[in-house]
């Protein structure tokens, strides 16, 4: 993963999938390749082999399971992630939660097969715990604001800004803010604070026109 971090996850909206998921994909891939900027986007499983076979961009998953291969009936593996194009993986989201154990188990197969990491926390408290398992990024979201227009920069930038030491415990683990994240002033607050990027989701998906949206956010991210 490469700073300014723009983490763009397209959940289960109705444009998140199909037709319209790669549509957006590639508008995302078009603004990545104008600004030389790399910009991750996680996407539900069933879409990972199609977008990453359409676009350039790193494709994360938004959630892995931690089980073996072999008889887990539903399981998303980080091997089947690898298999479909997967760069990495979303793990812990507030709106996938998963125990600490199968944390650690799913950073580490990940690790072993080349795949990034990025943890959800939901509150400070949780920065250090997480990163002695030494995920490639941990991406800081208080769940109030997920969804809200009202972003973490703006509402809670002292929840950023705590972190951010946190953090420094760890120095190769990457530190970025996420929700409520809404304009270009948003991202550059994030980075300012110190954070290494943003994680964003309904500001692009739910966006009469994406491309204009994540253009500001990458313009504002390079502008720091
Ligand atoms: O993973 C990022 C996400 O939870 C933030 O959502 O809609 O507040 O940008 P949103």
């Amino acid at each position: 993963m490469k700073k300014p971090v723009i983490l763009i996850n397209f959940k289960a909206y109705d444009t998140s999938f199909g037709k319209k998921g790669v549509e957006i994909a590639k508008q995302i891939e078009k603004i990545s390749m104008e600004y030389s900027t790399e910009i991750i986007i996680s996407v539900p499983p069933t879409e990972i082999y199609r977008i990453a076979s359409e676009v350039s961009l790193p494709v994360f998953a938004e959630h892995v399971d931690s089980n073996s291969l072999g008889a887990y009936t539903g399981s998303v593996t980080p091997e089947m992630v690898k298999e479909a194009g997967g760069k990495g993986t979303l793990l812990n989201h507030s709106e996938r939660r998963i125990r600490i154990d199968e944390i650690a188990e799913a950073i580490n197969r990940s690790r072993k097969l080349d795949l990034d990491s990025v943890v959800c926390v939901d509150r400070n408290e949780l920065v250090r715990a997480i990163g002695t398992l030494k995920p490639t990024s941990i991406l800081i979201e208080p769940p109030e604001l997920i969804g809200s227009g009202i972003s973490v920069s703006k509402a809670r930038p002292e929840v950023i800004t705590e972190a951010v030491e946190q953090i420094k415990e760890f120095p190769e683990v990457m530190l970025i803010a996420g929700a409520g994240i809404t304009s270009g002033e948003d991202v550059a607050t994030a980075i300012k604070l110190g954070a290494s990027g943003i994680g964003v989701a309904s500001a692009v998906m739910k966006a009469k026109d994406p491309m204009r949206v994540v253009e500001e956010f990458v313009r504002s991210a390079k502008s720091v």
